[in-house]
């Protein structure tokens, strides 16, 4: 059980917003906050390369944690400055040839979407786009019968920015390990939310990013890649941290995760992910987890209720995020009228999310997404707020 009490004493943003964008940037705590800044004190004190030789324990411990929460080792774990240059490090470091195939999911995101455009217009690979289930998640079976040998990489994002999915990765991971297909997870929006293991899933590669459901500091996200795939990944981006200049005038590659990172890194921001690490594994991700879930399907049903409000969320397992739209109101209003009353939520429009939004010929929502740390009474105040909206 989460002690509400203590998570929210430890999260001093909770007296002064209501915010429902936990899937855009959730409320650190407080010992995320103090170690960032802290470590930002420390540089200002004795100079930034002194400040990481010191420290060096504390941003090394980072790898420890994260290969702690993802059930890794530490030598498959890379830090860089987001999810998307995560994903990106990895996905572009295939050599796809024509006639190669990828498979993707709705949930596909955009950045992702994007990049596999890419290097498929650039290469002759092909995308192709797996159906959903009846129930709204990616088709398991649809997605077997489309494997075979030209198959060189699966894609699945784990839990989309749209929408309250959770995609059934360890059913995907079941059949792309059999198939020998590598499975990318973009877990994004699902690590600090729900429990992710790398082994239980079965992903080779996975991304993720420290501001969402972990609660720590922007500009810090992650990669793992399996240990065997590790040597045969060629990084698109090498520097002097990734690879070491020889004196014959070649490079050689470093043989772990760290081969995706670069060398001048934001050491504070990394700190602060470790610790936010630390935070949500002695909070208890399972506890948080059925939290959030009681949380969010509690307001599903309540936004639900409303005359003139449509929930958008579809799938067989539901998470943190909420997705709606409120007759003749634009998303964006509906977001102005709610930051008017100190309650924060963000907006989702087609762009971010083609494959899911273009075929039910949507083109905006609001999208609300709680966090343990969230109270009752707070999502009292949001279905109160759409209430009103409609008649204000
Ligand atoms: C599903 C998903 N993947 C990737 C990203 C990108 O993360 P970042 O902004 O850390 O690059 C997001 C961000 O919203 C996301 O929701």
């Amino acid at each position: 059980m989460i002690d509400l009490e203590r998570v929210r004493a430890d999260t001093p943003g909770v007296e002064h917003v209501v915010h429902l964008n936990n899937a855009g940037s959730a409320l650190p705590p407080r010992q995320v906050v103090d170690a960032v800044v802290e470590h930002l004190q420390r540089e200002a004190e004795i100079g930034g390369y002194e400040a990481a030789a010191e420290r060096k324990d504390r941003w090394e411990h980072t790898y420890d944690a994260l290969a702690l929460l993802l059930g890794a080792d530490r030598d498959e774990i890379a830090v860089v400055e987001n999810a998307t240059r995560a994903w990106d490090m990895a996905f572009y470091a295939f050599a796809f040839q024509p006639g190669d195939r990828i498979l993707t999911g709705r949930a596909e995101y955009a950045s992702n979407w994007i990049a596999l455009k890419h290097v498929t217009d650039r290469t002759g690979a092909s995308i192709e786009v797996v159906p959903d289930d009846e129930s709204g998640q990616i088709d398991v079976a649809a997605l077997e019968r489309l494997l075979d040998e030209r198959v060189k990489l699966v894609s699945l994002v784990h839990v989309p920015t749209q929408s309250g999915l959770v995609n059934p990765a360890a059913a995907v991971g079941r059949v792309t390990r059999a198939a020998g297909v590598p499975l990318l997870l973009d877990a994004c929006q699902s690590i600090g939310q729900l429990p992710v293991d790398v082994n239980e899933i079965g992903c080779d590669i996975l991304s993720g990013t420290g501001r969402k459901f972990l609660r720590g500091p922007r500009g810090t996200g992650f990669l793992y890649v399996r240990r065997e795939l590790i040597e045969r990944l060629d990084p698109p981006l090498l520097d002097m941290h990734a690879a070491e200049w020889q004196p014959d005038g070649s490079y050689r590659i470093r043989a772990d995760a760290r081969r995706f990172e670069n060398w001048e890194t934001y050491y504070a921001g990394k700190v602060g992910l470790g610790v936010a690490v630390d935070y949500a594994l002695a909070i208890g991700i399972e506890d948080g987890w059925e939290r959030i879930q009681a949380l969010a399907s509690r307001l599903r049903a309540e936004l639900a209720e409303l005359p003139g409000v449509t929930v958008l969320d579809r799938g067989a397992v539901l998470g943190a995020t909420v997705t709606f739209t409120v007759a003749d109101l634009p998303a964006a209003e509906v977001q102005r009228r709610l930051a008017a009353e100190r309650i924060n939520v963000s907006v989702m429009d087609a762009a971010s999310a083609r494959l899911d939004f273009d075929p039910r010929g949507l083109e905006e929502a609001v999208r609300s997404s709680v966090h343990y740390y969230n109270s009752d009474e707070e999502i009292d105040v949001l279905v109160d707020a759409v209430r009103g909206a409609r008649t204000d």
